[in-house]
């Protein structure tokens, strides 16, 4: 099984278009201690032919032509890519489906929450049906993904809620709690190779890690997992946001409740960080923090990194 690491940042990207502050600064004068990273996505293979997308991030363009394993290889027109499996609604995860319009043969797994939401978006129907299928995945039953000409891939995916929220727009003040999250509005899956033993997890989006979770990811192989923020409050410090990252439903990087102490005793072969905020300082290769990070075990995601398992 083969990972790439398509974009690693959270939305917005690293620099953020719009975001003055120091780390993105670094990253506009080409610092190189400060690596551009694009919007959060993965792709996985079972045979390297063949590619998911996990997410598709509104800079898939730039990310499949960066990604030679993603080319056009036959034909007038051809795509390894035959689908794409996503795990919420955030505009960082699905604005990339508007690039794989041109009718191509693709399969897009979401949940039925999530599937709903791009049923409700007219945008979306540019995804010539004639070409695009749209496959429900439900919570905790296992499924192999099927290449857009029917045949299996050979990857099996499990998916399973995660403490999360409800989509930025999608967020309703009057629905109860957590602006009317369901369980279904943020999954992790977890991918499997059929015949081969090797447990990998992602879960680009997490608010806290409850021993259910923890539980279940124990001694895996290989874990991506959110890295949006390493202290909740660091957009308020920096003074370039009012949210925490716990309102925007993640649990931050460091500290007691934080990821990198949730993941300490859990065995995990190897534990990547991506979606990563632009504010946060792992992204800078001299930062303290991020040798904290690395020597608590950690690698931080870079886009075209690759992972084989
Ligand atoms: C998030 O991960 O919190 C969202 O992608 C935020 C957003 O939609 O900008
Ligand atoms: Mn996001
Ligand atoms: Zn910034």
């Amino acid at each position: 099984m083969k990972f790439l690491v398509l974009g690693s940042a959270a939305g917005g990207g690293f620099p953020q278009w719009n975001c003055n502050c120091d780390n993105c600064k670094r990253a506009r004068a080409g610092d190189p201690s400060a690596k551009s990273r694009s919007q959060s996505s993965l792709a996985v293979s079972a045979d390297g032919e063949n590619w998911f997308l996990l997410n598709a991030s509104p800079d898939l363009r730039d990310q499949i032509a960066k990604t030679p394993a993603l080319h056009p290889k036959t034909g007038k027109r051809h795509s390894p890519i035959q689908g794409a499996v996503l795990t919420n609604a955030d505009v960082d995860h699905i604005g990339g489906l508007l690039t794989l319009r041109e009718s191509q043969e693709l399969n897009i797994y979401a949940t039925p929450r999530v599937q709903g939401v791009l049923r409700q978006n007219s945008l979306f129907n540019i995804l010539n049906p004639d070409f695009v299928a749209r496959f429900d995945m439900h919570v905790e039953q296992d499924f192999e993904l099927t290449n857009a000409d029917g045949s299996l891939s050979g990857l099996l995916i499990t998916v399973f809620p995660v403490p999360g929220k409800v989509a930025l727009y999608l967020e309703d003040e009057s629905a109860g709690p957590n602006f009317g999250t369901l369980p279904e509005d943020t999954v992790g899956l977890k991918i499997t190779e059929i015949g081969r033993e090797v447990v990998a997890y992602y879960l680009p989006g997490c608010a806290s890690m409850p021993d259910s979770l923890s539980e279940r990811i124990r001694s895996a192989d290989l874990v991506f997992f959110d890295g949006t923020t390493w202290t909740d409050d660091e957009m308020l410090m920096m003074e370039v946001g009012h949210k925490t990252g716990q309102r925007m439903g993640h649990m931050s990087m460091s500290g007691e409740d934080g990821s990198i102490a949730a993941f300490a005793d859990l065995d995990i072969g190897q534990r990547i960080f991506i979606h990563i905020n632009n504010t946060n300082p792992v992204l800078l290769d001299d930062s303290p923090q991020r040798r904290e990070a690395e020597s608590a075990g950690w690698q931080i995601g870079f886009d075209c990194m690759e992972i084989y398992l």
